[in-house]
C-alpha cells in the first residue's frame, strides 16, 4: 500500500532527537528552530518526559471515561495552576482541530446560537465546524461549506462593532488565534481582544481563544492572549501540550456549566496522554521554560531586525516571523540544506521561527551566526 500523498516533504528521515536537536539517518545534526511544527516545547526527547510515560505505559496505558482517571484531575489541578486560570473546568481531546470543534460546539449549545466570527487568515484545523472558520477555501470541502461563519478582517474594531450591531444576538462565539500561525505571524492587538471581551460581554457571545499554536508559553505568557489582560470563556490547546504526544483540550470559564454526554471522546484524556501532559507541565514550571521563551525571543527579534534584508520581524516570546524578499528566496532551503537548521514557513515568503521553549543559549548564538552566514553567501553570490 502506498501512503496517501498529502505532504510535500523534505528528503530527510530523523532517526534521533534530543533538546533542539535531531539526527538524521545518515548521522547529520541539525538544529531544530521549527519544533515539529511549534509542538516540542520542552525539548526533545526530555528525560523527565521519557521517564513519566514509560512508567505509565508499564502500568496502565489507557482506559475509556468510564471510569476515574485521577491523572486527568492531577492534570486539571497543575494546568490550572501553572496557567493561573484556577477556577476553570478542562475538557481533554486529542488535537487542535477537534479542540476548536469542541469549543465552537460547546459555545453553541451554550448560547442556542449558530453563528462564530472568525477573522482573515485564520487557521483553526481541519474538522468540519474548525474548518469552515479557516480562511481558506482550498481545505473548505463542500460538504463543509456553511453561512454560519462570518470572516472580518484581523485588528479592524469597527468592523467588529458593526457586525455584533448587527446581528449580535445571533453570534454563538468570535473565534482567534492571539498570534495567527500559519496565516503568517501577525498578532492580534490588545486593544482589539479587549473589544472582543467587551462585545461577547454586551451581546451574551462566547470568547474562545485559539492558544493550540501561539499557547502553552510560547509566547512567553501561558497564553498569548493574555497579554491583553483580558481573559477568555474557552481556551483551547495542543500543540505544545504533550511535546509530541497527541492531546488537546478546552479550558472552560466557570460560568459555562457541563451537562453530561454534551462532549465526548473515546481516547481524550488517556492515561498516557495525561502523563506526558503532567511531564510537560512539570518541566516548564521547574526549568522556568515560560520566562526562557521570553527572554530568548527577545533576544532573537532584536538581532534578526539588525540583519540585512529582513522585513517586518515580528511575534512574541518563541513564535516569530519574518518577511523573505525575492533576493533571499532561497534562505529558508539554505538554512535547511547548508546550514543544518529547520525553520518554518507560510506563504507566500515567511520564515516562521517556533522552537522549544528550552532553546538554550548556545543554540540561540549557533541559529544567529548560521542565518547571517547564509544572508552575507546569498547576497554576495554575483548576479543575485
Ligand atoms: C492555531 C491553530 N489551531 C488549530 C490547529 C489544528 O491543530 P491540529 O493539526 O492538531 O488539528 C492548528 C494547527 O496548525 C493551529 O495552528
Amino acid at each position: 500500500m502506498k501512503l496517501f500523498d498529502v505532504y510535500p516533504i523534505n528528503d530527510i528521515t530523523i532517526v534521533r532527537a534530543r533538546g533542539s536537536h535531531v539526527w538524521d539517518d545518515q548521522d547529520r545534526e541539525y538544529l531544530d528552530m521549527y519544533g515539529g511544527h511549534a509542538v516540542i516545547s520542552i525539548g526533545h526527547t526530555h528525560p523527565h518526559y521519557v521517564q513519566r510515560i514509560t512508567e505509565q505505559l508499564n502500568r496502565v496505558g489507557f482506559y475509556s471515561n468510564s471510569i476515574r482517571i485521577p491523572l486527568q484531575e492531577e492534570l486539571a489541578e497543575k494546568l490550572g495552576q501553572v496557567s493561573g486560570k484556577t477556577d476553570y473546568q478542562l475538557f481533554l481531546c486529542n488535537s487542535g482541530a477537534e479542540a476548536n470543534e469542541n469549543a465552537l460546539k460547546l459555545a453553541s449549545f451554550h448560547t442556542g446560537r449558530s453563528k462564530v466570527v472568525a477573522f482573515r487568515k485564520a487557521f483553526h484545523g481541519r474538522t468540519s465546524l474548525a474548518v469552515a472558520a479557516t480562511d481558506n477555501p482550498n481545505i473548505v470541502a463542500p460538504v463543509n461549506r456553511t453561512e454560519n461563519i462570518i470572516f472580518l478582517p484581523l485588528n479592524d474594531e469597527q468592523a467588529l462593532e458593526d457586525c455584533f450591531r448587527a446581528q449580535g444576538d445571533q453570534i454563538a462565539a468570535v473565534i482567534i488565534e492571539g498570534i495567527q500561525g500559519v496565516g503568517g505571524i501577525h498578532i492580534a492587538t490588545d486593544d482589539f481582544l479587549r473589544s472582543i471581551r467587551r462585545l461577547c460581554d454586551q451581546f451574551g457571545s462566547v470568547y474562545i481563544a485559539d492558544s493550540v499554536q501561539c499557547g502553552y508559553g510560547r509566547s512567553g505568557q501561558f497564553f498569548s492572549h493574555d497579554f491583553a489582560g483580558v481573559p477568555a470563556d474557552i481556551y483551547s490547546m495542543a500543540k505544545g501540550m504533550g511535546n509530541g504526544f497527541p492531546v488537546g483540550g478546552i479550558m472552560i470559564a466557570p460560568h459555562l456549566p457541563p451537562k453530561h454526554f454534551m462532549l465526548g471522546t473515546t481516547f481524550g484524556g488517556n492515561h498516557l496522554a495525561c502523563a506526558a501532559a503532567l511531564a510537560v507541565l512539570e518541566v516548564m514550571d521547574s526549568e522556568k521554560l515560560m520566562d526562557n521563551a521570553g527572554q530568548k525571543g527577545a533576544l532573537i527579534m532584536q538581532a534578526l531586525r539588525e540583519m540585512p534584508g529582513l522585513q517586518n520581524v515580528r511575534g512574541r516570546g518563541l513564535m516569530i516571523g519574518f518577511d523573505v524578499p525575492e533576493t533571499l528566496k532561497s534562505l529558508k532551503k539554505d538554512l535547511l540544506q547548508k546550514g543544518r537548521i529547520f525553520t518554518g514557513e507560510a506563504k507566500p515568503n515567511v520564515i516562521r521561527l517556533l522552537p522549544s521553549l528550552a532553546l538554550n543559549e548556545e543554540d540561540t548564538t549557533h541559529f544567529l551566526d548560521t542565518l547571517r552566514q547564509q544572508i552575507s553567501e546569498i547576497l554576495n553570490t554575483p548576479n543575485n
